[in-house]
């Protein structure tokens, strides 16, 4: 039997890319496994590596620069783990809510957070239409590719301006993604423009389309990022993860 036939673009696409970077990758099609969240980077868990890795400000620069907000604003962190991220908002002075599928990842919840970080799927959140004014969105990559336009619907109907997208995409550096150990629970990899494809079909528009738009959220994007690898491949890309309501 040819396996391959079966396997689908996600896992050739992972099998080639694991080949080319030297990584071990697991190739079953199982949502993302508890072990993720504590060994999410370096050898650390996903509370350790935490302040590190996600920087509230730098989200909160990119959506004051692409929508211009009055603050404060109601923001869903769409795949929140424990809720840490809330807490950044909340400084930041954003009113932020979470939902989060994994058990063990949102069990570990601070007491304080529990009644903003629930425990839910992206296919089917327990929020009105418009509860949002924007939804930062890393949970997509970890769903099939068959329920990512469910998933789409779904965020099209609980956010009211826009959202932002950042995933792991095929086109990423490979430093970037031999790193962070990112395949990971990834169970569709495309390219930031398959992405942005699946966002228009299901009823978003590109938010960010004049050239002097793009060169001030690449310079906050240079400006935040102090590694010696960037995030996006390039300048281009960030065209593609940052989506509105028409
Ligand atoms: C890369 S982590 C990001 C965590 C956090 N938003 C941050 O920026 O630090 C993506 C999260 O999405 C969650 N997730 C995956 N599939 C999901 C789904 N169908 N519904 C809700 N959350 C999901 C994962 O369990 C994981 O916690």
């Amino acid at each position: 039997m040819d396996h391959d036939k079966s396997i689908g673009i996600t896992e050739m696409r992972k099998r080639k890319f694991a080949h080319q970077v030297d990584v071990c990758v697991s190739t079953d099609r199982n949502a993302i496994a508890d072990s993720y969240f504590n060994n999410y980077s370096d050898n650390l868990s996903y509370e350790e590596a935490f302040e590190d890795l996600f920087n509230g400000k730098y989200i909160l620069d990119l959506i004051k620069a692409i929508w211009g907000p009055e603050t404060p604003y109601r923001l869903l962190d769409c795949g929140s783990a424990n809720g840490l991220t809330l807490r950044q908002f909340d400084k930041l002075g954003i009113e932020a809510w979470g939902i989060e599928n994994n058990a063990h990842i949102h069990s570990k919840t601070p007491e304080g957070w529990r009644g903003r970080n629930l425990l839910g799927d992206v296919l089917k959140m327990p929020f009105e239409n418009g509860s949002f004014e924007f939804a930062y969105v890393t949970c997509l990559p970890y769903l099939p590719e068959e329920k990512i336009d469910q998933a789409l619907k779904e965020l099209f109907r609980v956010c009211r301006v826009g959202l932002l997208f950042q995933g792991v995409t095929t086109d990423m550096t490979e430093e970037v993604i031999e790193d962070y150990m990112l395949f990971r629970g990834l169970r569709t990899f495309w390219t930031y423009s398959e992405w942005s494809d699946a966002f228009v079909r299901n009823g978003f528009k590109l938010a960010v389309s004049n050239p002097a738009l793009l060169d001030e959220i690449w310079r906050i994007e240079q400006e935040t990022d102090e590694d010696d690898w960037n995030w996006y491949p390039n300048k281009e890309s960030m065209r593609y993860s940052f989506f509105s309501k028409p």
